[in-house]
């Protein structure tokens, strides 16, 4: 058999036993003992499935984040001097709004994303995002800096959005290179492990410049999630291992449970946004 038969016949297997023990598995069931990034099939995240569950009406955590982010960016950008910045989503996955909060103060901004599912509805949104982005949008123009913004924010999202296939893990070639920086349901939601977790949060922070604010959001303690027929694993985390991360790699930070609680999403019990700068 030729190399590359080879290789195509393990890939298949690998993908069969994927399948197997990812589809079948009953919601709520206990927590395999390891399934570390690299184990899952990215490819299989159905990004219309995702924002069907997730995006397609604003949650009240989503708009409790977004109070908070948009007042965190906005006050950053205020003192004189800062922006236009080059910003970075890591794990943009198929959610706009991390990418609209650092819009108006962005002259390049980053999707960095593993999943070429994913990937391609990023592509897809970048000319032309649907409307239930909108939504999310209206949140952020409660503060003027959104609400003035010269461009229509569909033309501005269209010039400054770049989306690029990449994995987190490979971000310690870029260390520094963004202004502003987002994280949304990343670390703790790419694998079980909880040394991938925190490495996870170090390649995003390390890739952040000095003094760059910064956002993040984790799921607490979740078991993991479904998105359409797969599952997908997450590292259960509280509010505790949330700051232990963060705390190597920011000077001031503030990270706390929202007070809104789950309308449609199950598997954990709360989330925990996470604000400040790079050290
Ligand atoms: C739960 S989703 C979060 C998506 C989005 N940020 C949000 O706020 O809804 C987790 C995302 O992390 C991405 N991801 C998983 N492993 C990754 C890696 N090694 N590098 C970059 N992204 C990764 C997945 O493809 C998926 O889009």
């Amino acid at each position: 058999m030729r190399p590359q038969c080879a290789r195509f016949w393990y890939r298949e297997r690998a993908r069969f036993w994927y399948r197997e023990r990812m589809t079948l598995r009953p919601s709520g069931g206990a927590q395999l003992t390891q399934l570390k990034n690299a184990d899952v099939s990215w490819g299989a995240f159905d990004p219309k499935a995702y924002v069907k569950h997730n995006y397609r009406a604003l949650q009240s955590e989503d708009a409790e984040i977004l109070d908070v982010v948009r007042d965190h960016f906005a006050d950053h950008f205020r003192r004189p001097g800062v922006g236009p910045v080059r910003g970075i989503d890591v794990g943009a996955g198929a959610n706009l709004y991390p990418a609209l909060a650092m819009l108006p103060w962005c002259d390049e901004l980053t999707l960095f994303e593993r999943s070429p599912a994913n990937v391609r509805y990023l592509k897809r949104q970048v000319d032309s995002y649907d409307e239930n982005w909108d939504q999310f949008w209206d949140v952020l123009c409660e503060d003027e800096a959104y609400d003035s913004l010269a461009m229509d924010p569909r033309k501005k999202f269209a010039k400054t959005v770049d989306v690029e296939l990449g994995d987190i893990f490979d971000l310690q070639r870029h260390e520094g290179r963004w202004s502003v920086g987002t994280m949304f349901f990343v670390a703790e939601s790419m694998t079980n492990s909880h040394r991938e977790f925190a490495l996870g949060v170090e390649r995003f922070m390390r890739a952040l410049a000095p003094g760059a604010p910064f956002a993040a959001a984790f799921m607490e303690h979740s078991k993991g999630y479904h998105v359409g027929d797969y599952f997908f694993p997450a590292c259960d985390v509280g509010e505790s291992e949330v700051r232990a991360s963060l705390e190597p790699f920011a000077d001031e930070f503030i990270a706390k449970r929202l007070k809104s609680s789950a309308a449609v999403r199950n598997g954990y019990t709360g989330m925990i946004v996470a604000y400040g700068r790079r050290r």
